[in-house]
């Protein structure tokens, strides 16, 4: 399998957790209604999955790789843009959590603010990922040997691996209110 595999695998389900999105936009326009489990799920899946574990392969492992690469200034351009397409997605989400919260605390009027933040990410991700698929993820295999391909891949596994330690670890930090002790080994 080549590196940029599991990364569009991953692109797949980001786009069935957007057809849910939809529909919970649906929900909020036509019954004024919002499934608050189903939006903190969405954003437990954004910050945890697309941004941290997917997000972060892009990032630190392959972009990593790439500023090391002469690439062309087209592929930098794309690059730079994704990186701050990134950040965006984050904003976006830090928004949603701000819409949802205030209408978990008592105020309704919040709810079409939490349709509107769904919609943003429905519309951003589609975009983000369609650029990395179609222009981006194939030209920059080029960059690389078949073995660097080989490293990159199992290093994305290797990062994986460490995220569920990683996502609990955090869960347990934050009800704790303190840092836990890695093991050495932990990433
Ligand atoms: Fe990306
Ligand atoms: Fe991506």
């Amino acid at each position: 399998m080549k590196p940029i595999g599991p990364l569009m695998w991953e692109h797949r389900l980001i786009e069935q957790m957007v057809v849910l999105l939809r529909g919970e936009i649906d929900r909020i326009t036509s019954g004024m209604t919002v499934n608050v489990i189903l939006v903190e799920q969405a954003v437990d899946f954004f910050r945890t999955y697309a941004d941290r574990t997917h997000h972060g392969k892009e990032e630190e492992i392959l972009f990593r790789d790439l500023a090391q690469k002469k690439i062309s200034p087209e592929h930098r351009k794309i690059m730079d843009e994704l990186v701050r397409e990134h950040i965006h997605g984050r904003e976006l989400v830090r928004k949603l959590v701000e819409a949802k919260d205030l209408y978990v605390n008592g105020y309704a009027e919040a709810l079409p603010h939490i349709a509107r933040e769904l919609r943003e990410l429905a519309d951003f991700y589609p975009g983000h990922i369609e650029k990395e698929d179609k222009r981006f993820f194939f030209p920059c295999l080029d960059y690389f040997t078949q073995a660097e391909q080989d490293r990159m891949l199992q290093e994305f596994l290797d990062f994986d691996r460490n995220m569920i330690h990683e996502k609990y670890r955090t869960v347990v930090e934050n009800l704790l209110g303190k840092k836990v002790m890695k093991p050495a080994q932990a990433g």
